[in-house]
């Protein structure tokens, strides 16, 4: 029997209806005529002189994303355009991707600690409801993490809750680090037996400063960090050869855009990649008018895309650049005998401050509050006072594990893709205040 993987109910119904008028509207900004490139195209003498652009990315920039990814991704087998869907960043495409797949009150499955804007973007148009699988840091790059997924999945079947999707973010924000190719095949089985999508987040995939290869890597690993520095190399979804054997492939959708690996968040553009169902596309098509890029941006993104020399330049020195403060940042960690998850990939480290949060809290008891004496004695609640007191008092901002949904009270992500001096004045700051700053 073939299986069927339902999109949601809104879904079925906008890519059965005819829409015909709507259709073929599309098609006339879609497809526009050109006296050279497009002579067969559809001269327009219905909309006044604007270019509304195509809502799905013009030709042109598919195929520039599509040779990226072709050339980035090492896909197993090539992404043609009519894979591509572009959308105006990765939190609209996520947002998109929920709304086509899941009904009101799916759960999105997410490891913890994860990005905490997807419990928004998943939810305020979509109406899906992200649940977090607790995985430990110290798995999160295991095939061992399957069983807090299948626990969490046990749960919500029992109260009757539907999982529809899995969002995987690999390289991982906020911990920084890649799965290791087992893990990700183990949350791949995970999915087939369950009928999940897998959205998989490959935002930071041409973020990777550290890999096995990276040379010289050992001169600045800290041996007396207790957290594991496991290294994999990043590899797509897209580029397993074995994948029909862990999943049906239809299941399996990626995200990835401008936003990270070229610096360009403020330009809002994202792209899904559906290359095994292509009702995920006819679907993202229907909605895609409502908000898409403009045909300006279209233009600037196709340009810059088609010139292979500039991103392989431009990647090189982001690699760089990533490193080097990766190395100022632990170097200043250890110094300061601050832990942190070691990572290797994207703009962000996670430290544990818990002592520093102890030192801040005896320092600013509230009225009837006794002194603690042990880091495990630290709340979510303590370390959320000492953020906001951080911003307001300390003008320094950062997330706290409490947003990212940490896995214990005391951890917190910093970014350190910035100049080294602010981030130096920052960092200096930040310790200055967790330090000295008293309410008596
Ligand atoms: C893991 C992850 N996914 C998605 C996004 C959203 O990206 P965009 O800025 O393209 O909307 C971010 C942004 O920080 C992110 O870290």
């Amino acid at each position: 029997m073939t299986r069927n993987f339902p999109l949601s109910s809104s879904t079925i119904e906008n890519i059965s209806d005819e829409h015909a008028s709507l259709d073929a509207i599309g098609e006339a900004m879609a497809d526009p005529y050109h006296p050279v490139k497009n002579p067969n195209g559809i001269l327009n003498l219905g909309i006044a002189d604007l270019e509304y652009g195509n809502p799905i990315g013009s030709d042109e920039l598919r195929k520039s994303v599509s040779a990226l990814v072709n050339k980035k991704f090492n896909p197993d087998s090539p992404i043609d355009p009519s894979m591509v869907v572009v959308t105006n960043g990765v939190t609209s495409a996520i947002d998109k991707l929920t709304s086509v797949i899941c009904n009101p009150g799916d759960a999105v499955l997410v490891s913890e600690p994860y990005y905490a804007s997807l419990v928004t973007d998943v939810n305020l148009i979509a109406k899906a409801v992200v649940h977090g699988v607790p995985v430990p840091p110290s798995e999160i790059q295991s095939p061992s993490q399957i069983k807090y997924y299948e626990s969490k999945y046990n749960e919500l079947s029992t109260l009757g809750i539907t999982v529809k999707a899995i969002i995987l973010c690999n390289p991982h924000n906020p911990t920084g680090k890649i799965y290791s190719r087992p893990a990700v095949e183990a949350i791949l089985e995970f999915a087939n037996k369950h009928d999940i999508f897998v959205i998989s987040d490959e935002i930071y995939a041409l973020s990777v400063y550290r890999s096995p290869s990276t040379e010289n890597i050992e001169s600045f690993i800290d041996s007396s960090n207790s957290h594991s520095d496991e290294l994999y190399p990043f590899e797509s979804v897209l580029s397993f050869d074995n994948l029909n054997e862990l999943i049906d492939p239809r299941l399996i959708v990626v995200v990835h855009g401008m936003s990270k690996d070229f610096c360009m968040n403020g330009f809002r553009v994202g792209w899904i990649i559906s290359p095994f169902n292509s009702d995920i596309i006819k679907a993202l098509a229907k909605i895609s008018p409502f908000s898409y890029i403009s045909a300006f941006t279209d233009r600037i993104v196709t340009n810059l895309l088609s010139d292979e020399e500039f991103i392989d330049s431009f990647t090189n020195t982001v690699h760089q650049n990533l490193l080097q403060n990766y190395i100022k940042i632990t170097t200043f960690l250890l110094e300061k005998k601050i832990p942190y998850i070691p990572s290797q990939a994207g703009h962000f480290v996670m430290i544990d401050i818990r002592s520093l949060i102890l030192v801040w809290k005896n320092n600013n008891l509230k009225p009837g509050e006794s002194p603690i004496s042990s880091i495990k004695d630290i709340t979510f609640d303590d370390e959320y006072q000492l953020w906001i007191a951080s911003i307001k008092k300390g003008r320094i901002y950062y997330s706290p594990g409490v947003n990212i949904k940490a896995n214990e009270p005391g951890w917190i992500r910093l970014i350190f893709s910035q100049p080294w001096e602010p981030l130096k004045l920052g960092l200096e700051g930040l310790l200055d205040f967790f330090e000295n700053d008293s309410s008596v």
